[in-house]
């Protein structure tokens, strides 16, 4: 069979999806046929879930089913609470005790079948992250509560205290914003993984390690530590020109599949902009925006044959700020959303399992004759 080598699969379609649909050159997104605002704004997570599940949207009993069986599996045994309180305590990042939690997630649970897992894969990824952060501010981790909905239940659980409806909201917007995209590196890890046969949690798991870094789900925090350099100096073309100098690369700009503005920032900026406003920052999202216009001028001056645009990690970063995640939250909270779409993913791919198996081109040494020790 002939072979072409492709070491990035960028425009292999490898997959058929009912999940998402990208257009990249248009800038636009659904999710099983919804457009991307429309959904973000309107639907609770649980909603967003179910329609990514299923196909359909809930009934309002349907809805309050969902979240009662998500709600009844966040619990998380003493021994995972352990292995976060030592992440904690040995300072490793959030997405590192992310994963070690989620390999652990089916200590004490009674095996299941593959497909019914689920609901607990998905609800325990807000325990663990709360657990962690919990223990990381030398506090005692906070229970989950089951009269609590996804995105309230997690700040609750961050901080103790019931969150304010526009913070729950926020947060929603965000999570459905993010939840599914198309065959994304820590999505197609999914895929891999449960092409073997495996298990779910086998396949959250690997998706968390890919998930975690910076080409990936790991830019929003950068993209804050920048935007409150460029706010503090006010100089963001000095900036841009510093680090494009520098040949490193602008977080929060640029894409592999969106040759426009990732339609994903426009939602979050919006629901950004009603949080800086209540908080009386105003002044800091308008600085992003005029940052993200300098940057965009900037980037088509410095990479003409390359249209390099805002991302959805620029505006995450803004809105999780604003909502009252913590910085260091950042990627693990939208491995809270993306769970799902690992989910959904998964099983869309056992539903008509082949092997995902490629090939590699040789171009090592040949011929070679084995030496004797002595000889070497
Ligand atoms: N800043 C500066 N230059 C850039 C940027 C950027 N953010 N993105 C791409 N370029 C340039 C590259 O330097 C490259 O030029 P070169 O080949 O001469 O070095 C050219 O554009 C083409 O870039 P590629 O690497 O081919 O683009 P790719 O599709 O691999 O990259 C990616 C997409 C990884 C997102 C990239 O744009 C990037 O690194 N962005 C910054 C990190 C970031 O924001 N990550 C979050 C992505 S969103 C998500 O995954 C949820």
């Amino acid at each position: 069979m002939a072979n072409t080598l492709n070491s990035d699969l960028e425009g292999i379609t490898v997959a058929e999806t009912r999940l998402s649909q990208i257009n990249g050159e248009k800038g636009e997104l659904l999710i099983r046929g919804l457009p991307i605002d429309e959904l973000a704004s309107n639907a609770s997570y649980e909603e967003t879930v179910f329609l990514l599940l299923n196909g359909r949207l809930p009934t309002s009993e349907e809805t309050d089913e969902f979240r009662g069986k998500l709600a009844s599996h966040r619990q998380i045994c003493d021994e995972v609470q352990a292995v976060l309180q030592r992440a904690a305590r040995e300072g490793k990042p959030a997405m590192d005790a992310l994963r070690m939690g989620v390999a652990a997630a089916n200590l004490g649970v009674e095996e299941q079948d593959l497909r019914k897992d689920i609901h607990r894969v998905i609800a325990v990824f807000p325990t663990i992250v709360a657990t962690y952060w919990r223990y990381q501010q030398g506090k005692e981790p906070v229970a989950p509560r089951d009269d609590l909905g996804h995105a309230t239940n997690f700040l609750y659980m961050l901080t103790g205290e019931r969150p304010s409806e526009a913070r729950a909201a926020g947060l929603e917007t965000y999570l459905n914003t993010v939840v599914e995209h198309g065959l994304n590196a820590s999505t197609f890890t999914a895929r891999v993984v449960v092409s073997t046969e495996s298990d779910l949690i086998s396949a959250a798991t690997a998706a968390v390690g890919a998930l975690k870094g910076p080409l990936h789900g790991g830019a929003p925090g950068p993209v804050l530590e920048m935007l409150q350099e460029v706010y503090e100096t006010g100089d963001a073309e000095k900036y841009v020109r510093e680090t494009l100098d520098a040949g490193e690369r602008l977080m929060g700009f640029g894409h592999r599949v969106y040759r426009a503005r990732d339609p994903r920032a426009a939602v979050l900026e919006s629901a950004a902009e009603s949080f800086h406003t209540e908080k009386g920052d105003g002044e800091f999202f308008e600085a992003a925006q005029e940052f993200e216009d300098v940057a965009t001028d900037l980037l088509a001056e410095y990479v003409p044959d390359r249209r390099l645009e805002t991302n959805v990690e620029f505006y995450t970063a803004i809105l999780l700020d604003g909502v009252g995640i913590p910085k260091d939250l950042f990627t693990a909270t939208f491995a809270i959303s993306r769970v799902s779409g690992w989910m959904a993913h998964a099983l869309e791919q056992l539903d008509d399992n082949r092997l995902i198996r490629p090939s590699s081109h040789y171009v090592g040494e040949t011929k070679r004759s084995w030496t004797p020790v002595e000889d070497r």
